[in-house]
């Protein structure tokens, strides 16, 4: 069944890359593109699956072929991670076949935000993806871009930055032409209850950041109150984002983002990260979305 399932959200994927969004229903097999999607939704595609195991498995195949795309084109992949579940949910990726299959040498990792924490500290994010994923895949440890964790917020933030800028003068990061800002491959983003992506948190000033590819934060409303984060155009420039979402923690937000009733105004920091040139899929299992089958005008 769930087979089914992905193999018609990949097609309707391909269909729908022009048109606003995409909703598909598990419930009836049916797909749809929702009439009343805004301007600030765009090439959004949904894939739902029966559990949290098929989402892993899903991703990994979808990680692993974006690797092999982008490898192939430009002998290099860069993907950027972040925090909280999503090390867990790809846990495939560390798994055969994709553990031989993939060229992991061509990897270039990167953090969507950090905590101002050592980097071997329980909160840290680096330490999270080595854990879990980096310390069982042959990617070069100079290819691993952690913070420097012995600077403050500010300058963490700004030591990234420049990191980022280098990469662009050498060739490894292009600059968006549509937005002048720096072009990551794919980003595997999760999102807390309160619809926030990295650490740009609803109703919070740095949303409206735009001179900056990285700033910080010093008083996250969840703890650790001191991170640094990729701005919302940079985000907003990704070639591809994989936003991943399990189990019932989030159903609210996810629903607000994914229900046909748009505001404009009030938008959550995960419906402003609309891509400007690029494509964004949601993989989430059903307790994920359980609030939205009930919107869905099936
Ligand atoms: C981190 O920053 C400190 C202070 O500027 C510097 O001495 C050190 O070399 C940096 N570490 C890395 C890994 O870049």
């Amino acid at each position: 069944m769930s087979g089914f399932v992905n193999q018609l959200t990949l097609y309707f994927i391909l269909e729908v890359l022009s048109s606003p969004f995409l909703v598909l229903s598990t419930a009836t097999h049916c797909a749809m593109a929702a009439a009343e999607a805004t301007s600030e939704i765009r090439k959004q595609a949904l894939r739902v699956f029966d559990s949290e195991e098929e989402v892993s498995v899903s991703l990994a195949k979808y990680t692993a072929e974006l690797s092999e795309k982008f490898v192939r084109e430009k002998r290099a992949f860069t993907t950027v991670l972040s925090g909280g579940t999503l090390i867990e949910t790809l846990r495939k990726l560390t798994e055969p076949p994709y553990l031989e299959s993939v060229d992991w040498a061509k990897w270039h990792v990167f953090w969507v935000d950090e905590r101002v924490v050592p980097k071997d500290h329980k909160d840290s994010n680096y330490k999270l993806a080595f854990d879990g994923f980096l310390s069982k895949v042959a990617i070069p440890s100079n290819q691993v871009y952690a913070i420097n964790d012995t600077l403050s917020a500010e300058g963490a933030a700004k030591d990234y930055e420049t990191v980022l800028k280098h990469l662009v003068n050498v060739g490894l990061l292009p600059l968006s032409s549509v937005t002048g800002y720096p072009v990551f491959d794919l980003m595997l983003l999760g999102m807390g209850p309160d619809g926030h992506i990295a650490s740009l948190f609803p109703g919070h000033p740095l949303l409206n950041e735009r001179e900056k590819w990285v700033t910080f934060i010093k008083d996250s409303p969840k703890p650790p109150p001191e991170r640094i984060t990729f701005t919302m155009p940079v985000i907003k420039s990704s070639a591809y984002v994989a936003m991943v979402v399990t189990g019932a923690g989030e159903v609210h937000a996810v629903s607000k983002a994914l229900g046909s009733e748009k505001r404009s105004s009030d938008l959550l920091p995960v419906e402003m990260a609309s891509l400007e040139d690029g494509e964004f899929t949601w993989f989430t299992d059903k307790a994920a979305v359980s609030m939205l089958k009930d919107k869905a005008s099936m």
